[in-house]
């Protein structure tokens, strides 16, 4: 057993929709969620600046005594995971890998899967997703799209508006007549257009939530490990932001369906 919290974070209220699914599997687990708002947006910058801010939040959530790291956002999982499990012994995961392996599990040998991935300029330009999908898995074929628009929309609580709406449709074209089977959501802010895209894509494209996945493997991995916190403990959730939190108690009141969220957030500085 180990009842220290287990740590999230990403650059806004992304890593939420990764928070909301943890929270559900594993309602014993105490959550550290750090929203890196100053620095939002994660997807347009450098791999050098992602890896800089991700050291920084890495290092305020071990301050917090977590015993377990998930880096819910796919722009620091494909540009600083390698480099953060370099330089820091605390287990770190990414969103990449349990999504990839649950896949995998999930398709028949020798059926040609053709699979999209929708993701942050950053995420696509590092082709990690599509390496590692043709990497474990044999015959697939993925069709990348970055959709830099998306994850500022998120910010802002535009996801079911017209503008939502029209944006999801032109990004979405580029799957037209492509019979893809799968859409990955690459990036964590996504899981909230969910309904827009299987509108835009139809009932058979599977659209995959990577929360989803972490949720299940953290799982597994606690299991294994045997660093679950007591049964009997009540699930405690504090966010830190590091700058004005823009829309996220909005955002945030309807996906974990909790009106107490502004008790729980605090302001912090992760650079000094
Ligand atoms: N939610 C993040 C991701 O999964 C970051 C989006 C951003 O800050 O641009 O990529």
């Amino acid at each position: 057993m180990n009842s220290r919290p287990i740590g999230i974070f990403d650059s806004g209220v992304g890593g939420m929709t990764v928070l909301a699914e943890i929270a559900k599997e594993l309602p014993n687990e105490d959550l550290i969620y750090l929203g890196d708002t100053k620095n939002f947006p994660y997807g347009d910058k450098s791999k050098e600046n992602i890896i800089k801010i991700s050291k920084k939040c890495v290092e305020f959530l071990i301050s917090k005594n977590v015993k377990l790291i998930i880096i819910a956002c796919g722009t620091a999982t494909s540009q600083a995971l390698e480099e953060l499990r370099k330089e820091f012994t605390i287990p770190i995961l990414g969103i990449i890998s349990p999504t990839v392996d649950s896949i995998k599990k999930g398709v028949k040998e020798s059926s040609k899967s053709i699979i999209g991935v929708i993701a942050t300029e950053g995420t696509i330009r590092s082709n990690k997703w599509e390496q590692e999908l043709k990497e474990k898995i044999e015959d697939i074929t993925v069709i990348n799209k970055a959709c830099p628009l998306l994850a500022p929309m998120a910010e802002q609580g535009w996801t079911e508006n017209k503008v939502a709406e029209e944006t999801i449709k032109e990004y979405m074209s580029v799957f037209r007549d492509k019979n893809i089977d799968k859409l990955i959501l690459g990036c964590t802010h996504y899981p909230l257009f969910k309904e827009l895209i299987e509108k835009e894509l139809g009932n058979d494209v599977e659209i995959i939530n990577t929360g989803e996945k972490i949720a299940q493997y953290v799982t597994n991995y606690l299991n294994e490990q045997n660093t679950n916190n007591d049964k009997t403990n009540k699930a405690d959730c504090k966010i830190y932001l590091t700058d004005t939190e823009c829309n996220f108690i909005n955002v945030v009141s309807i996906l974990l369906k909790n009106s107490n969220i502004e008790n729980k957030i605090s302001k912090i500085d992760i650079e000094n």
